[in-house]
């Protein structure tokens, strides 16, 4: 495991995007797994302005998104299909064809997950995938307690995700209380792992991922077992370690 200090949200956002050009100039036609969040944000804004310049190409690129909100159409302004058309897809040259996002609108989860397993392995599996980190260790929404071994599946959100992601709506009334998830067992399959980490509010839960018990309680631990992670984290949430 390579950990990455960076100074603040900006240095920490440039050296992922770094890492995530390398990764499509090395491999023009990869296949990057991406995710939501507020910690990529910035990441993404860095990939823009480099393919603005004319330094990064995506138009061979697949994406594979982590997760979607059970109930959202790709219309809706806090799907995860909408935050990833704003915030990279629309100023970018990728084929949005190629860009996956689980069907928050089929509403037989068994047909939204296995459908989605089936992108994942026709893909050819994932190069890259990039993740953020919940406050209690979740990643996509694997929320703790849930089996590693698992693919694609409908979670129920926790109470904590709910109350952190109540910001982006209106009231907390009206956040998705279910979302397809790749599971930890997808995730652990991708060549290469990148976890950008942000803020001071997740210095402990970064501490347990990194040095703690490898543990369903804390879903991001088992990334202790994956051969090629690398965390970018800035100064304050690396404040433990
Ligand atoms: C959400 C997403 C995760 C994300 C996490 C942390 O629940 N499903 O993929 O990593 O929140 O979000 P943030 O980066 O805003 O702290």
């Amino acid at each position: 495991m390579i950990i990455y200090r960076a100074k603040d949200y900006q240095d920490m956002s440039r050296k992922a995007a770094n890492i995530i050009s390398a990764q499509v100039i090395m491999k023009p036609n990869c296949t990057l797994g991406l995710a939501t969040g507020s910690t990529p944000v910035g990441t993404y804004q860095q990939l823009i302005e480099w393919y603005k310049k004319g330094d990064l190409d995506f138009s061979q690129v697949s994406s594979i998104n982590l997760d979607e909100y059970k109930g959202l159409s790709p219309e809706n302004d806090q799907s995860y299909r909408y935050f990833m058309n704003t915030n990279l897809f629309n100023h970018i040259n990728i084929d949005k064809t190629r860009t996956f996002v689980p069907n928050g609108l089929e509403a037989d989860s068994q047909k939204a997950c296995n459908d989605y397993n089936h992108i994942i392995t026709a893909s050819g599996g994932i190069d890259l995938q990039l993740l953020g980190l919940g406050h209690n260790g979740h990643i996509g929404f694997n929320e703790p307690g849930e089996a590693f071994e698992r693919e694609t599946h409908c979670v129920d959100l926790t109470e904590s995700t709910i109350e952190a992601n109540k910001r982006f709506f209106e009231s907390e009334e009206d956040v998705p209380r279910q979302a397809y998830t790749m599971g930890i067992k997808n995730i652990m399959q991708a060549r290469k792992i990148l976890v950008v980490v942000s803020g001071a509010d997740k210095a402990e839960i970064l501490e347990k991922v990194l040095k703690g018990p490898i543990t369903p309680a804390v879903p991001a631990s088992i990334l202790q077992l994956h051969n090629d992670v690398t965390i970018v984290a800035d100064e304050a949430a690396l404040g433990r370690i």
